[in-house]
């Protein structure tokens, strides 16, 4: 089973500003939505790795999140986090499609999945 064939729609694609996070529902996860300066949507848990920040209200640089709480900085493409702090958050599928915008399944990366 393939993860896009799960997607559900959360939002119109213009209410989610450039660099401007938001939070959403989906089913049972808190979900952090950014759309980059480059147009592309990004979808990461909402939860920083450290202390549990709200990611969704930090800032954004390129591909990058800064935890608002204590400034981790966090890939939203592989949702890692970045050196000198440790960690990983989870990343999901997005489309957009006739303007909205859709979160589909977890993607993973291979940080995710080594074990070390
Ligand atoms: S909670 Fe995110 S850096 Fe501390």
């Amino acid at each position: 089973m393939s993860a896009t064939k799960e997607l559900v729609k959360v939002m119109k694609l213009e209410d989610l500003k450039p660099l401007i996070g938001k939070e959403v529902q989906v089913r049972d996860e808190t979900i952090a939505l950014f759309r980059l300066s480059n147009g592309e949507v990004r979808a990461v848990s909402n939860r920083c790795p450290h202390k549990n920040g709200p990611l969704a209200e930090g800032i954004v640089s390129g591909e990058y999140v800064f935890c608002p709480l204590h400034d981790w900085k966090i890939s939203l493409t592989t949702g890692e986090v970045q050196k000198p702090d440790d960690g990983c958050i989870a990343t999901y599928e997005t489309a957009v499609i006739d303007g909205y915008v859709y979160v589909g399944g977890l993607k993973h990366h291979e940080k995710h999945d080594l074990n070390r």
